[in-house]
């Protein structure tokens, strides 16, 4: 066991993650969730898209993997809770609905396939893990970043319905998208996510699956209620 697993396992500080491919529903349930429980939250792929747009703030390709990792090292990134939304701010700039694009999320895809990148964002995430207790969500929070949690969901959905939801939200945000397009570029980071040499998009050996293609998001939340409890 590593140290920084010792030191919360000994301080038993507990961990719900729930990952997931894009538009699974996962965002929306942990956010519930950690309100319900009054835990923290970890939004790990708020960190990739936050990253991404850095490097192009800075003039980095995004497969410069080492100027990528001296990145984000150093992120300045906050993250604000305001009237119950995220709200996101790199170098004192606030990048909340920029980052929400799916360009910026295929740009995070790209960083975020770079090993050493991200070894670089590991123990950031780490830190995140505070009493009471933390959710998060992502694509390696039961296999790699927590792999102690207490509670693992893996929520899935089939790609048409994962491509709808993503249209709605970003319409929602005002973010103008192609519903054809979107879900073309959901497959395609999928795929790359899946497939990458670290950390790929995959369910923990010790997850519970959940599959939300015929579910809204409240039969969800109520489903990972009744795991806890
Ligand atoms: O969850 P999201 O759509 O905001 O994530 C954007 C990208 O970041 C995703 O396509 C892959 C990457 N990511 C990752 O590799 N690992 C995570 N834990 C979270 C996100």
């Amino acid at each position: 066991m590593s140290a920084w697993q010792l030191k919360n396992t000994m301080i038993d500080i507990p961990v719900l993650t729930i990952d997931g491919p894009s538009g699974s529903g996962k965002g929306t349930v942990a956010q519930l969730m950690a309100k319900d429980l009054g835990w923290h939250y970890l939004d790990s792929g708020a960190l990739y898209r936050v990253l991404a747009q850095a490097s192009i703030k800075h003039g980095v390709e995004l497969g410069d993997e080492s100027s990528i990792s001296t990145l984000a090292k150093n992120l300045d990134v906050v993250f604000l809770v305001k009237s119950g939304e995220l709200e996101v701010l790199l170098e004192g700039w606030n990048v909340t609905t920029l980052i929400r694009s799916e360009q910026a999320g295929n740009a995070a895809s790209k960083v975020a396939a770079l090993p050493l990148v991200r070894n670089a964002l590991l123990e950031r995430q780490r830190d995140f893990r505070q009493l009471p207790g933390l959710v998060t969500d992502g694509r390696d929070m039961g296999t790699v970043v927590f792999p102690d949690a207490s509670y693992k969901i893996f929520l899935n959905a089939s790609a048409e319905v994962r491509g709808q939801r993503r249209y709605k939200q970003l319409k929602e945000k005002g973010i103008e998208c192609n519903i054809s397009d979107l879900i073309t570029e959901i497959s395609e980071r999928d795929e790359r996510d899946r497939n990458r040499t670290v950390a790929p998009l995959r369910p923990a050996t010790d997850a519970i699956q959940l599959d939300s293609t015929s579910l809204g998001i409240e039969s969800v939340f109520d489903r990972v209620r009744a795991i806890l409890r």
